[in-house]
């Protein structure tokens, strides 16, 4: 019960990796706010949220800089404060063509979603952290913004800049006592990964889903969730500015073809 009289939004919580960390944060005793641009995704999410649980659940585009200040401004007139932020809405943009073939428009539309959504929020968000000294921003990443091979060009480039994002926005809150950590998922099953699951099973190639990571697998839901609900949490009270891999040992190793045995 980590997080008890403790207020959380979420972003990106009406599916995958958003839905299991809302989830968790109210097993733990938080408030959970959860905005997606997903109606849909949102009452499913509502829907396995323990009985006893605070909730509400607000349709969102975290790129649209009036509808995240008047989100944050209802937050603050119902619950008066705010604990905790995992910006975890994200879009991957599907097709993965070369730098020669890309488009100006997807590179700004996953931008603005992945990078300026969250830069967003954390602007409006951080001031009244700011105001109690006191608050924990979690940034969903991706592997992706640390090599290449893991997503399209511009999705890349927007997980990079989240990290990066994560390092200066930590410098900038430090000194008002709010953290601000990333965590770099490696391959998770959520809708994002659907169409690489799907093909992966319809073409009996399931067993080769996460085999290049260490752990040889690929990653749940629910274990992105216990390392943002870490970093979020007072377990975690003498770390920010920092992204953590969790992705099986990815990005651990090379895992060059033909080396290993
Ligand atoms: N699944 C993976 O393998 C993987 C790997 C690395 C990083 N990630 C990152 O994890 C995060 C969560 O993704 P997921 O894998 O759970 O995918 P998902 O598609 O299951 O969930 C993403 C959620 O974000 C919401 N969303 C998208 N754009 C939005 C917007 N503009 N405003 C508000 N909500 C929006 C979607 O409606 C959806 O509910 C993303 O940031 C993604 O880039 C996922």
């Amino acid at each position: 019960m980590r997080f008890t009289e403790r207020v959380a939004i979420v972003t990106g919580a009406g599916s995958g990796i958003g839905r299991a960390t809302a989830l968790r944060l109210a097993r733990e005793g938080a408030s959970v706010i959860m905005a997606d641009w997903s109606e849909e995704g949102l009452q499913e999410t509502a829907s396995h949220m323990p009985a006893d649980a605070t909730h509400i659940e607000r349709k969102l585009d975290v790129s649209d800089e009036d509808g995240v200040r008047t989100l944050i401004a209802e937050v603050m007139d119902q619950f008066g404060q705010i604990d905790v932020l995992v910006n975890n809405a994200g879009i991957s943009g599907g097709s993965y063509p070369p730098v020669t073939e890309n488009e100006k428009g997807d590179w700004e539309k996953i931008l603005g979603v992945n990078l300026i959504g969250a830069m967003l929020m954390i602007k409006h968000v951080a001031p009244h952290m700011q105001a109690r000294q006191q608050g924990a921003i979690v940034n969903t990443a991706s592997v992706a913004g640390i090599r290449s091979g893991a997503g399209g060009n511009p999705y890349s480039a927007s997980k990079a800049g989240v990290i990066n994002l994560t390092q200066t926005a930590a410098c900038d809150l430090g000194g008002f006592n709010v953290r601000v950590n990333a965590v770099c998922p490696g391959l998770v099953e959520t809708g994002m990964t659907k169409a690489v699951f799907d093909y992966a099973r319809s073409n009996d190639k399931e067993h080769k889903l996460g085999g290049r990571c260490e752990l040889r697998r690929y990653g749940k839901p629910e274990e992105l969730a216990a390392a943002i609900c870490f970093l979020a949490s007072d377990d975690a009270s003498y770390i920010t500015g920092q992204a953590l891999p969790v992705d099986g040992g990815n990005t651990a190793s090379l895992n060059l073809p033909g080396m290993k045995v």
